[in-house]
């Protein structure tokens, strides 16, 4: 199916309920990003930009680069990361990290946000990347952002479904707007509109 909801055909499928071994591990903790996440935060996102088709980025970060994203995330858009501490408890290692944007820079825009999510591929299926999307949403209802907007290549199940599953409702899709790895991609757009606290 090609129709507008037919890029959001997976959402309907039922869900598998979660068994234990499903579950986040105990030892993630979510936490704001530091200066110090920066290596482990770009090796989890330039993996997707050079390799797949979950973000329609094409230009990895390097150290530099990195760095200014960062810089750019100023208070009202936060970034947070999902940290497994080691064994011994002496480092905790980013397993995930998640983001607020600007949606876009015209000012009747500013109390309306774009999300990322990236969970590490070791760590996927495990209910990660939903405390991180959750932790966003409290954020961004802290900030007093009055909405959320997620853009998601149309295939990419996993983040429809984790959007869903976080209150995103399916507003449309785009039919190839985006051209990566060799062929064109439809991006599906979800929101959240969010409750004032
Ligand atoms: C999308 C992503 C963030 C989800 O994080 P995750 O920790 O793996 O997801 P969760 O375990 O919290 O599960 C989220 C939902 O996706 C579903 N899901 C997970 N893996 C799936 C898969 N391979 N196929 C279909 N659905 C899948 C889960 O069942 C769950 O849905 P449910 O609540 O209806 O059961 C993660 O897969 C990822 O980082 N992918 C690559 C980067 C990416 O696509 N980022 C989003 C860009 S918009």
């Amino acid at each position: 199916m090609r129709g507008a909801g037919g890029s959001f055909a997976s959402l309907k499928s039922g869900s598998t309920p979660r068994s234990p071994d499903d579950r986040p591990p105990g030892r993630v903790a979510l936490r704001a990003a530091r200066e110090a996440d920066l290596e482990q935060i770009a090796a989890i996102w330039n993996y997707e930009v050079l390799c797949t088709d979950a973000t329609t980025d094409t230009e990895p970060r390097d150290a530099a680069a990195q760095r200014e994203w960062f810089a750019r995330h100023t208070a009202r858009y936060p970034i947070v990361v999902a940290a497994l501490a080691t064994p011994d408890a002496t480092r905790d290692d980013v397993v995930a990290y998640g983001s607020l944007s600007p949606y876009r820079a015209k000012p009747a825009f500013a109390r309306t946000v774009e999300d990322s999510v990236y969970v590490a591929r070791d760590h996927r299926g495990h209910g990660v990347g939903g405390l991180v999307l959750a932790e966003l949403i409290r954020r961004a209802r802290h900030l007093e952002h009055h909405s959320i907007v997620a853009r998601i290549t149309a295939q990419n199940a996993p983040s429809l479904r984790l959007h869903a599953a976080h209150g995103f409702q399916p507003v449309g899709v785009e039919r190839e707007s985006a051209y990566k790895l060799g062929r064109w991609h439809d991006v599906a757009i979800m929101q959240r509109r969010l409750d004032p606290l």
